[in-house]
C-alpha cells in the first residue's frame, strides 16, 4: 500500500465516521511567532483544543504538514526527517477514549477500509500514572476488551515493561506516554501503537527484552499516538483540568508507509525513492566520489530530505534569509549544496529535484504545483548565491585545518567557525560536517558565544539608531502602531478574512506590514483600504484595552498572537468599542501596546508601496501625513 493510498484511506475512514476533512494549515503558524513551524498536527488547532468552536465541527480529520528541525543531526539514519506529514483525527470536547481506541484498532486492522495489519503483531502502551495523575485504567480496559473481542491475546505487562507470553499492553511513564507540545498548553496521557517489524527474528514474547530496547533496535516501530487531552498546563507549571477533554491523534505518514510495507527505512518508500533516483541520475559517474557507500547513502538521504522540506517551505511563502524561518531554509539548502558537491552531483542541479518532489505531492498539496516556478527559481538562486563563497570558504577551512594540525590542535575553534559563518555564509552544521570529514571537532559552545556577542552588538546598534530616531518620545511609533491595527482590520474587510499578519515593522517614518494574500492589490483595493483607515480616523474612535484570560479573548474573536502561554492574562486592544451598544469594534487585537488614546490623533493615512515579499505574502508600506 503506497503513501497516497494510506492518506486517502485514513481521511475516508474517519470521514465515514462523522469527521469533517480539513486541509493542512501552512507550515508557518499564522498567529504565533513563538514557534517557527508547526511541529505537530495539533499546533494549528490549539485554540480549538482550548475550547474555541471550530467552524467545521467537533470531529475533524486531516493530514498536516509539519517540520521538526530538532532532530536534524539524525537525518540520514533510517527514520528521522525534517519534514513529515501527520495524519490525525480529532475530537474537540466530544468523543473520548472508547471511540478513539476502537476506531484506531479498526483502522489498523481492517483490510477493506484500513491498513490490514496483523493484530497479533500490534502492541500498545498506556500511561502508567505519575506525578499525581493516576494510571489510565480506562484505556487499559478498553484495549483489553477490543483485543479480547477479536481473539487476540491482551495481557498487561508488569513494571519491567517486558512482553512475556500473552502480553500486549504495556504501561509506561511520563517520558513515554504523556504528550505536550513544548512546556505549556493542552496535554494529557496517551496510548501509542507499535508494530512488530521483524517477526522473522523470533517470537517477541520470548526475547525477554524491555519494551524500550525493542524500540531502540527497531524491532517494533511506533505508528500512531492517541493523546487524551485532559489538561492545560499553565505558565506556572500547574495542570488545569480542561472543561471538556479532547482527542488528538497523530500517525506519521512516512514511518507508517515504511512499516506496513516491511521496509526498515522511510527512504525506501514511494515518498523518497523517486527523489533518490533523481539524485543518482544527477551524479553521473558514481565512481568519481571517494566516499564509502554508507557515507554516500547518508549524504543522498540528507539532500533528499532537505530539498523536500525546502520545496514545502517555499510553497508556504518562506524565502532564504538570515532570520527565523528563512534562515532554516537557507541552512537546509546550503547544506544540500555542499553535500551535492561531495556526492559529485552536477553543479546547479538541485532545483531539478523540486520537480520530482512536486510530482509526488501535486494532487494532495496543489500549492506546490501553483508555485513550481518560484520554488525552482529560489532554490537555484540560493545555490548560486552560496556558490559565490563556498569554494573560498572551503579553502579557508583547509588552511585552518593545516594550521591547527601543525600545532597538533584537533579542534576548529569557535572563532574559526564564526569566521566561516560571517565571511563565507557557512551555517555551523556545514563547518561541523567538514570538520568531521577531517576527523576534527568544532568548539560549538565558543561559536555560540561569538554568535551571541555578534547579535548583541548588532542589536545595540539598532537600539541606538532607534532611540536616535525617536527623539525621546516615541510619539510617531505609537501612532503607527495604532494605524497598523486599523490597517489589519481594513485589509480583512477589503480583501477578505484570509488576510493574516505575517510581520510588522515600525519606524518613526513609516509602518511596514506583511500579510497573507495571493495577488497584487489593485488600485481600487488600495484606495478602499486607505478610505477605510481614514474614515476610522475621522470617526474619532476611542482606543481602549482590557485584560482578560486568553481563552476569553479567543472566544471574543480577538486576533493576534496566541502563543504557548495559554491560561495567561492577555491585553486586548479594541478600537471603537462602544460601551452603550453592542456594536462590534473595528479592531480587537492581542497586543502589548502602547497605543494612542483616540484615532483622531493619527492624521491622514497613505499607502506608499504595495509589493510581494514572498509567494502568498504581500507587504504594505504606509505613512501618516
Ligand atoms: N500530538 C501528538 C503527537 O504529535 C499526537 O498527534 O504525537
Amino acid at each position: 500500500m503506497n503513501s497516497s493510498e494510506i492518506r486517502k484511506r485514513y481521511l475516508a475512514f474517519f470521514e465515514k465516521r462523522g469527521h469533517a476533512v480539513i486541509p493542512s494549515a501552512s507550515l508557518v503558524p499564522e498567529n504565533d511567532p513563538s514557534v517557527l513551524f508547526n511541529t505537530a498536527g495539533m499546533q494549528p488547532l490549539v485554540p480549538y483544543l482550548l475550547g474555541q468552536k471550530h467552524p467545521a465541527g467537533a470531529h475533524l480529520v486531516d493530514a498536516q504538514k509539519c517540520i521538526r528541525t530538532i532532530d536534524i543531526e539524525d537525518v540520514g539514519d533510517n527514520r528521522h526527517l525534517t519534514f513529515f506529514e501527520m495524519l490525525g483525527n480529532w475530537s474537540l470536547g466530544s468523543y473520548f477514549k472508547k471511540e478513539a481506541i476502537e476506531w484506531s484498532y479498526e483502522f489498523l486492522t481492517s483490510k477493506e477500509e484500513g491498513l490490514g495489519l496483523d493484530p497479533n503483531r500490534l502492541y500498545v502502551t498506556v500511561f502508567k500514572g505519575e506525578e499525581g495523575i493516576p494510571r489510565d485504567e480506562d484505556s487499559i480496559k478498553i484495549w483489553t476488551d477490543v483485543f479480547a473481542r477479536n481473539n487476540v491475546t491482551n495481557g498487561l505487562a508488569g513494571d519491567d515493561g517486558i512482553i512475556t507470553k500473552g502480553v500486549r499492553i504495556v504501561p509506561l511513564g511520563k517520558d513515554d506516554n504523556f504528550w505536550i507540545a513544548g512546556t505549556t498548553g493542552p496535554c494529557g496521557g496517551d496510548t501509542e501503537m507499535f508494530y512488530d517489524t521483524r517477526p522473522e527474528d523470533g517470537n517477541i514474547e520470548e526475547t525477554n527484552v524491555p519494551f524500550e530496547d525493542l524500540i531502540k533496535s527497531f524491532r517494533i516501530m511506533e505508528i500512531w499516538n492517541n493523546v487524551f487531552m485532559e489538561f492545560n498546563k499553565n505558565a506556572e507549571g500547574k495542570y488545569e483540568k480542561l472543561l471538556s477533554p479532547n482527542v488528538d491523534t497523530g500517525m506519521g505518514l512516512e514511518r507508517t508507509t515504511a512499516v506496513i510495507n516491511g521496509k526498515t527505512t522511510v527512504f525506501d518508500t514511494d515518498l523518497f525513492i523517486p527523489i533518490l533516483l533523481k539524485i543518482s541520475e544527477l551524479i553521473g559517474d558514481e565512481s568519481e566520489s571517494s566516499q564509502t557507500p554508507q557515507a554516500k547513502d547518508r549524504a543522498k538521504r540528507i539532500v533528499a530530505d532537505h530539498l523536500r522540506t525546502s520545496v514545502f517551505l517555499i510553497a508556504d511563502g518562506v524565502l532564504p534569509s538570515n532570520t527565523d524561518q528563512g534562515y532554516i531554509l537557507r541552512r537546509l539548502l546550503r547544506r544540500a549544496v555542499r553535500l551535492s558537491d561531495v556526492l559529485k552531483m552536477k553543479k546547479s542541479s538541485l532545483f531539478w529535484l523540486a520537480d520530482v518532489v512536486i510530482d509526488i505531492y501535486k494532487d494532495v498539496y496543489p500549492e506546490l504545483l501553483r508555485q513550481k516556478e518560484t520554488i525552482k527559481v529560489e532554490i537555484d538562486k540560493e545555490e548560486q548565491k552560496f556558490r559565490r563563497t563556498l569554494v573560498h570558504g572551503v579553502k579557508e577551512f583547509e588552511q585552518m585545518v593545516a594550521v591547527n594540525k601543525k600545532n597538533s590542535i584537533k579542534i576548529i575553534s569557535g572563532h574559526q567557525a564564526f569566521k566561516l559563518f560571517s565571511s563565507y555564509g557557512f551555517p555551523i552544521e556545514i563547518t561541523e560536517e567538514l570538520a568531521k570529514e577531517s576527523d576534527l571537532t568544532v568548539n560549538k559552545a565558543e561559536f555560540d558565544h561569538e554568535m551571541k556577542e555578534h547579535q548583541d552588538l548588532s542589536r545595540k546598534g539598532a537600539e541606538k539608531k532607534f532611540k536616535g530616531g525617536l527623539s525621546g518620545t516615541g510619539v510617531m511609533e505609537t501612532k503607527y502602531h495604532t494605524t497598523t491595527h486599523l490597517l489589519n482590520a481594513a485589509l480583512k474587510s477589503v480583501l477578505g478574512n484570509h488576510v493574516s499578519q505575517k510581520g510588522s515593522n515600525i519606524t518613526s517614518e513609516r509602518l511596514r506590514f506583511d500579510f497573507s494574500h495571493g495577488d497584487k492589490m489593485t488600485d481600487s483595493q488600495k484606495k478602499a483600504v486607505e478610505d477605510f483607515v481614514n474614515e476610522k480616523i475621522k470617526e474619532s474612535l476611542d482606543v481602549t484595552f482590557s485584560e482578560m484570560p486568553k481563552t476569553e479573548a479567543q472566544e471574543m474573536g480577538a486576533i493576534g498572537v496566541f502563543d504557548d502561554k495559554y491560561g495567561d492574562i492577555v491585553k486586548v486592544y479594541q478600537i471603537g468599542k462602544d460601551q452603550t451598544s453592542n456594536k462590534i469594534p473595528v479592531s480587537m487585537e492581542l497586543c502589548g501596546g502602547p497605543h494612542v488614546n483616540n484615532t483622531n490623533e493619527l492624521g491622514h493615512f497613505k499607502i506608499t508601496k504595495e509589493e510581494a515579499v514572498a509567494q502568498g505574502v504581500r507587504r504594505i508600506k504606509a505613512i501618516l501625513e
